[in-house]
């Protein structure tokens, strides 16, 4: 019997100054954009910017519903109007911010575990890793630099088509 173990490692700066201006743009954009964030139900505002190759940004919020598993969450929604709008194009970064009306926002939060996989296929269709930024409206930013490294042993395209 073998073990295997597995880690990630993350940057962690203790707050938005200490990233390059790039970076520093692309969460800004990340944190004002929860302002119309629909989540009139957990008041959890999530805010998604991304950076593509080409240079253009995308910007995505949660929307809720009253039947609860129709939302969607920032992250999806902005990987959804990515492909849409630019076919193909890569992800370069993508920075997630959240306001909680209900409490604090100056911890990172990270995707929850379905945006992980969708976040995963969208590397794989692109064949480009997406850099994370994760932050609250305030306080440390973690960054990670692969998304996939949040979803190890992913179930993915290869696995279904493992027999070609
Ligand atoms: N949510 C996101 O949009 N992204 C995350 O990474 C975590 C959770 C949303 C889903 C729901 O609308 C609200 O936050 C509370 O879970």
């Amino acid at each position: 019997m073998d073990k295997m173990k597995i880690e990630i490692v993350l940057d962690v700066y203790n707050n938005i100054q200490e990233l390059t201006e790039a970076d520093q743009l692309l969460l800004q954009s990340a944190r004002s954009i929860t302002s119309i964030a629909y989540a009139p139900y957990s008041h959890f505002l999530v805010g998604a910017a991304a950076v593509l190759n080409n240079g253009e940004i995308i910007k995505g919020t949660n929307q809720e519903n009253a039947s609860y598993p129709v939302g969607i969450c920032a992250e999806r929604a902005l990987l959804a109007s990515t492909a849409n709008l630019y076919p193909d194009v890569p992800i370069v970064s993508m920075a997630i911010a959240y306001h909680n009306l209900n409490g604090s926002s100056n911890k990172p939060v990270s995707p929850c575990g379905m945006c992980r996989q969708a976040l995963s296929e969208f590397e794989n269709r692109t064949n480009q890793h997406i850099r994370l930024l994760l932050s609250g409206m305030e306080g440390e930013v973690f960054i990670v630099e692969k998304s996939s490294e949040l979803l190890p042993l992913s179930f993915g395209k290869k696995d279904l088509h493992n027999k070609l």
